[in-house]
């Protein structure tokens, strides 16, 4: 590392501070240049081993060269131009995903916020287009998150997002997970819809049991409720499967999708099913950027890309095979309380406040994690990785813990 390399690092951090908001407070001190296959390389030539993935986003690693080559050729084509016309790539794209789902119809934003105030809108909508104005209120899950707008912070069931935007959008009331008496408690005539992530992310990756989720289902029909499913974290593949409401053996009336839906170039949508979409009429929702030509060509050589080169399988693989090598780690400390997730979404949860120790620790290492509140690490990889890519982490997570680090 050259005093060079140091000093531009430096010139970033000095411009951020002095012209980007202040919302992530001390950044991690590391800037990327570039990026290949699961690997990362900052600016000082180190190299990193990317177990985050942009949060759930790089599904394709970095570099991935069908998605290069799709964005590259569609933007020598055309990258925008609006959806007053027809789009190739955004109707190819929406069948794609409807033929991939149990949804019938589709629309795009640009991201995860952005789709689930559309699906929120829209649950709304079909009950006022049946003339039931008063049926607006929606039960989401403590702990869930749900995006950073005023109405998907509304949903989301964490007071600490709430507390300097208020007065937020009313008729949200969240309760706690696997409890199926807390949510009927709250069902009235004037609630519209359940909103829940099947896997919470940004809530320490805690999965619904799949009892509760198909009782939900079966409360939503008892009760004419629209089920709506966040699954802007765990679906593209995340879990094993390519939409995580197929674990549960249960269809969501609505879903969302983003963040690994454009391997990184931002996309989000939300489905439903056609009974519920048919309420969406012209004038009653838009966006200006949401399913251009160039987010639509990125998404569909994600979709390809998963489909031909067997990601699922890999996915349901590897997650296990991390899953039993955490395990053991666990087995020989008493630091690690829980291993939990599905597929290539895994939180690790500490008996004490050390995940932002670990993290910094795998960091110095070239190991790049992710931390939920001061308890849980999250793990959610490129859906590319291997064996060998995680081996040498294990190895650096075992010494991390047992080498030192204080309860
Ligand atoms: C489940 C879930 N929903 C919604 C969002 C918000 O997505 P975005 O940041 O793209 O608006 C997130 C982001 O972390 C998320 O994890």
């Amino acid at each position: 590392m050259t005093v060079q390399d140091d000093a531009k690092l430096q010139k970033i951090i000095d411009l951020d501070k002095k012209y980007y908001m202040n919302t992530f407070g001390n950044r991690t001190p590391v800037c990327f240049e570039k990026g290949e296959g699961v690997y990362l390389y900052d600016t000082k030539g180190k190299k990193y081993c990317d177990l985050l993935a942009g949060i759930a986003v790089n599904c394709l690693g970095h570099n991935h060269h069908a998605l290069v080559e799709a964005i590259k050729s569609q933007a020598e084509k055309l990258i925008h131009c609006s959806s007053l016309y027809y789009i190739e790539k955004q109707a190819e794209l929406a069948q794609k995903l409807v033929s991939l789902s149990c949804c019938d119809k589709v629309f795009f934003s640009n991201s995860g916020a952005e789709a689930n105030e559309g699906a929120i809108k829209l649950a709304r909508l079909y009950f006022q287009k049946r003339g039931l104005k008063e049926k607006y209120e929606i039960i989401t899950l403590e702990k869930s998150f749900h995006g950073r707008t005023l109405a998907t912070l509304a949903a989301t069931g964490q007071e600490k997002y709430h507390k300097s935007y208020k007065p937020l959008p009313e008729k949200f009331v969240s309760v706690p997970a696997n409890d199926i008496d807390a949510l009927k408690g709250k069902i009235n005539e004037n609630t519209c819809a359940v909103m829940m992530e099947p896997i919470q992310g940004e809530g320490g990756i805690n999965i619904v049991d799949a009892d509760y989720a198909k009782k939900v289902r079966l409360l939503c029909d008892q009760y004419d409720l629209l089920l709506i499913f966040d699954e802007v974290q765990c679906g593209i593949g995340r879990t094993g499967k390519m939409f995580g409401y197929e674990h549960f053996g249960i269809e969501p009336d609505i879903f969302t999708l983003a963040k690994a839906l454009g391997g990184g170039v931002p996309i989000g949508a939300f489905l439903a099913k056609e009974f519920v979409a048919k309420a969406m009429e012209p004038g009653d929702h838009g966006s200006t950027f949401g399913g251009n030509p160039l987010a639509c060509a990125a998404a569909l050589a994600v979709l390809n890309t998963i489909e031909k080169d067997g990601l699922l399988k890999n996915v349901e693989a590897m997650g296990a095979y991390m899953t039993e090598k955490l395990n053991e780690i666990a087995a020989k400390t008493d630091l690690i309380k829980e291993v939990r997730g599905k597929g290539l979404m895994i939180g690790i949860e500490f008996t004490s406040d050390i995940a932002a120790a670990v993290k910094d620790a795998l960091l110095e290492k070239g190991f790049l994690v992710g931390t939920v509140g001061s308890r849980v690490i999250r793990l959610t990889p490129p859906l590319i990785i291997k064996k060998e890519d995680t081996d040498p982490f294990f190895a650096e997570f075992e010494q991390a813990l047992t080498g030192g680090m204080k309860q």
